[in-house]
């Protein structure tokens, strides 16, 4: 869920903020893009240096720059637009009270004022200041103006003091971004089947019929639909990409024949199903049991139809929604609607095979969107991660009506 996420994260003097090291080490473990504003008192517990190692940027607290000479200043507004996400953590009690009030006597604060994403914030106090009404006010202010409280815990206090007031810690933290952004995505909630990859069919138990699909087009949508909050059935040929994504349900087939059981397995419980697999159309009608030997002359193989998956699929469906994949070579757009109308489809996907650098194996792709209103919505040539996310919005905002 945070992968390429940006997130601002604010750190701000209490002795909790020497866990802001594994905590940013975390987030950019998950993918995350963190930048980093201190307090000029935070500097006293962690250092700055560390921090920017780990987060690979330059962490700022100041809203000039300190370089000899320098014209330029930590642009607070930028900085606040940037992120998608903003996290206090530790929040002192200092600063909540100026968060809940206003204040903005520092580059922090001014970033959270000029922030319009979503506010984390992560209280760290000995337990009487954490319990002091001033501190609940503000927590309670804070929590009227939308932002969100990852409450402290109870435990051993820095002052030897037990109570209530600990940073939550860093994998918690994590926990409730991860939590927050599934819940939100778009996506959340709903259940995705796709299929991708080649099918290989045997002609005997070392030869088969397969085609050139890396899968790579299939596995981006899988990939993008569970960052997106989905849950996601991906029934793919053999491929040697690989998928880890918890949201992700990866099962791996050879033949067109058992695609379509495993398919068929998820359909009923699916909302939305895409076929992004290039499926043998014929299978030799039976594969020999042992090695065909070489003969003298010609050889001939006897194929039989393989079942059209997506469109056996879409004659059963209820209220999913079912794209489909075309690939033509002439009059793209015309056989495309054809396709989509004789398959039975809501909408289909047109590859731009003319454009060098789309279609198969490659990384990346020009994709046109059709949908069953023969509304058409092109797209640049963009890499497969790209598409997937145009197709999955073009999606969305059909399936969202
Ligand atoms: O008919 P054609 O192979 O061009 O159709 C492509 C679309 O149909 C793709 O979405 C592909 O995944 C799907 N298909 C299928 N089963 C087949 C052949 C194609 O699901 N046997």
């Amino acid at each position: 869920m945070l992968a390429s996420r940006r997130i601002l994260l604010g750190i701000t003097g209490g002795i909790a903020a020497y866990k802001t090291t594994f905590l940013t080490r975390l987030l950019i473990k998950a993918g995350a893009e963190v930048r980093i504003v201190m307090t000029e008192s935070a500097g006293h517990f962690v250092s700055p240096l560390t921090l920017a190692t780990l987060s690979r940027h330059e962490v700022l607290s100041d809203f000039v720059r300190e370089e000899e000479g320098a014209t330029d200043w930590n642009n607070h507004v930028e900085l606040g637009l940037w992120a998608d996400l903003m996290l206090i953590a530790p929040a002192t009690a200092n600063t909540l009270s100026k968060m809940a009030s206003g204040t903005c006597d520092n580059l922090l604060l001014a970033c959270y004022m000029s922030a319009k994403c979503p506010v984390f914030f992560a209280p760290a106090m000995d337990l009487d200041m954490y319990d002091h009404p001033a501190t609940r006010k503000a927590i309670e202010t804070l929590q009227g103006y939308g932002h969100h409280l990852i409450p402290a815990g109870t435990g051993e206090l820095a002052s030897g003091l037990h109570g209530e007031g600990r940073m939550a810690e860093p994998e918690d933290i994590v926990a409730h971004l991860e939590a927050y952004l599934r819940s939100h995505a778009p996506w959340a909630g709903k259940k995705v089947l796709i299929t991708a990859g080649p099918t290989h069919e045997p002609i005997d138990p070392v030869r088969f019929i397969g085609n050139h699909s890396s899968g790579k087009m299939g596995f981006e949508l899988a990939r993008e639909a569970a960052r997106q909050g989905a849950e996601v059935t991906l029934v793919t040929g053999p491929t040697h990409l690989q998928i880890d994504q918890p949201q992700v349900s990866c099962i791996r087939v050879t033949t067109a024949r058992e695609m379509l059981e495993k398919a068929e397995q998820a359909f009923d419980r699916a909302d939305v199903f895409i076929g992004a697999a290039a499926v043998a159309d014929y299978r030799p009608r039976e594969a020999a049991p042992e090695k065909i030997k070489k003969q003298a002359g010609e050889m001939k193989l006897e194929l039989v139809r393989n079942p059209d998956i997506i469109q056996t699929l879409a004659a059963r469906k209820k209220d999913q929604y079912v794209v489909g994949f075309a690939l033509e070579t002439e009059r793209e757009t015309e056989h495309a609607l054809a396709k989509l109308q004789r398959k039975g489809l809501d909408a289909i996907v047109l590859n731009s095979l003319r454009q060098p650098g789309a279609g198969f194996g490659g990384d990346t792709n020009k994709v046109s969107f059709i949908d069953k209103n023969s509304e058409i919505t092109p797209f640049e040539l963009k890499t497969k991660a790209e598409v997937a996310r145009d197709i999955l919005h073009e999606i969305h905002k059909r399936i969202a009506h």
